[in-house]
């Protein structure tokens, strides 16, 4: 595929800003965008889509052909499809699995690479760092590069600066090349509507960097940039929203325990707090997944341990309650099943949905694989149906094509997503495909009261006093 860069990089970081804004409103600024996956295809299309020209860079050959071949991977994305086909018609926008090719003519390097965590729940930035030492060698003079990746508070000044700048400190930041962050927050499923309304942060090693940083963005996306006083602030600020969130899950899912053994339905309590006006609902659930929150919270307690005197204690207790609801859901199947004379052994059990969050076609680090593993630990056999996920095998079990057969003959249902199908489930329906069906509800979805007279077994996580 022809690159559709033409001309020579314009040295972003040579220019004053205003020169910087006819270039940009010129068309000049050449983008180049490293990991066009979830995240990084819909922010290079937003680049292109505001006339830069710009090339996505990712190591997956089949990604990269099936978008240089016109099919738009993101189903899942609202929006994006339409923009997808007028970059590539108005040819502002292409994919190579060259690196090198593409970033020596390039005036801004945008890395929106994975940073999972390992097997030991260590923070893992090896794409990072792999594609770092690669740029010390590639990138133009006076080029600019931005990480989006979520990373942790210090990654960026105290090592990935130095893989650019190479062991010989051949390259200096802020003399040869400009870095700095601008976090990603956009949600899954809903990118378009959050590149519109979601302010974003810029931080950079130096104020230039971070004025011009904030002034690209500015062209691409109709929000505030917010300016951070440095790239470590901007990380920490990105980290701050996700854990806050994952520690009052873990806060509710406890809660939702105690709601049980007291007799106290979570859902009304939820709802009449949430009547107060400091007050923020979270929801329980079987567990915390995705890409984000979980691994957040591992690159922040991975940043404190650097640091030592035992801090973020409550992160840590937060992935040991956030962990064990697995358990608890399986405890719930296990109770309800006994309730009508069956055991786990030997049961046959429906998981209704396997993507960490609703109405997304995404499995990482979701829920449902612990409940899968730890239900097949005890005898159960398992079913999965996931609109999302028809005829695919996922966690070995190949997936059930449709609702009706997949609810026909089986023990008990356990809902761990709520995709929107699920929220329309009619209980009558579900009751006449299997005789004393035991419906395990880890989201809330279900009319409990309405479910049990329909003739199901119901059990919810924190629905006590039903
Ligand atoms: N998905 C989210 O909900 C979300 C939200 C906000 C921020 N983020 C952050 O954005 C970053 C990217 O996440 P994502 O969800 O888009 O990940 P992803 O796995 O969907 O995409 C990453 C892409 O990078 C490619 N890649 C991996 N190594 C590479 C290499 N060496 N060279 C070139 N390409 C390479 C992969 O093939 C993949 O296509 C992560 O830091 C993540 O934490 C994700």
């Amino acid at each position: 595929m022809k690159l559709i860069f033409d001309e020579n990089p314009v040295k972003i970081m040579s220019r004053e800003l205003p020169e910087i804004k006819n270039l940009l409103n010129s068309g000049k600024i050449k983008v180049c965008v490293v990991g066009i996956g979830r995240i990084g295809l819909p922010t290079a299309l937003s680049f292109a889509n505001s006339n830069l020209p710009t090339v996505g860079v990712d190591i997956n050959t089949n990604l990269v052909n099936m978008v240089n071949s016109g099919e738009f991977p993101l189903k899942d994305e609202p929006g994006y499809a339409e923009i997808f086909q007028n970059v590539i018609k108005n040819k502002k926008f292409s994919a190579t699995t060259q690196l090198e090719e593409v970033v020596p003519k390039s005036d801004v390097i945008l890395l929106s690479l994975p940073t999972p965590m390992d097997t030991n729940s260590n923070p893992n930035y090896s794409a990072l760092e792999s594609v770092g030492k690669k740029l010390h060698d590639l990138i133009p003079r006076d080029s600019l590069v931005i990480v989006e990746s979520t990373v942790e508070p210090g990654y960026i000044e105290n090592d990935f600066v130095k893989f650019l700048e190479g062991n010989d400190k051949s390259l200096i930041s802020g003399r040869d090349f400009g870095l700095g962050v601008c976090p990603e927050t956009a949600n899954p499923g809903e990118i378009l509507k959050d590149f519109k309304s979601l302010p974003r942060l810029a931080g950079g090693l130096n104020d230039k960097i971070a004025n011009i940083i904030i002034d690209l963005y500015k062209h691409v996306f109709p929000v505030e940039i917010v300016k951070m006083p440095d790239c470590k602030t901007a990380n920490a600020a990105k980290l701050t929203t996700n854990v806050f969130r994952y520690i009052n899950i873990a806060f509710v899912n406890e809660l939702a325990i105690l709601c049980e053994k007291l007799g106290i339905d979570i859902m009304k309590v939820l709802e009449a707090a949430d009547m107060k006006y400091n007050f923020q609902v979270h929801y329980p659930g079987p567990g915390v997944g995705g890409p984000c929150l979980p691994v957040n919270s591992v690159q922040i307690l991975h940043s404190a341990k650097l640091i030592g005197n035992n801090l973020l204690r409550m992160v840590s207790l937060s992935q040991e309650i956030n962990d064990g609801m697995a358990s608890h859901v399986i405890d719930l199947i296990s109770e309800a099943l006994q309730s009508v004379g069956k055991k786990l052994d030997n049961s046959k059990v429906l998981i209704l949905g396997v993507s960490y969050k609703p109405n997304v076609k995404d499995i990482q680090i979701t829920p449902a694989e612990p409940v899968i593993k730890k239900l097949q630990e005890r005898g159960a056999t398992i079913k999965i149906y996931d609109p999302y996920f028809k005829s695919s095998t996922v966690f070995g079990i190949k997936t059930e094509e449709n609702l009706v057969d997949a609810i026909s003959n089986i023990d008990a249902a356990v809902l761990i997503t709520s995709h929107d199908e699920f929220r329309h489930i009619e209980p009558a329906f579900l009751a006449s495909k299997s005789r004393q069906l035991v419906f395990v509800d880890t989201r809330g979805v279900i009319d409990i009261h309405v479910a049990r007279k329909a003739g199901l077994v119901v059990r919810g996580i924190g629905r006590g006093g039903n």
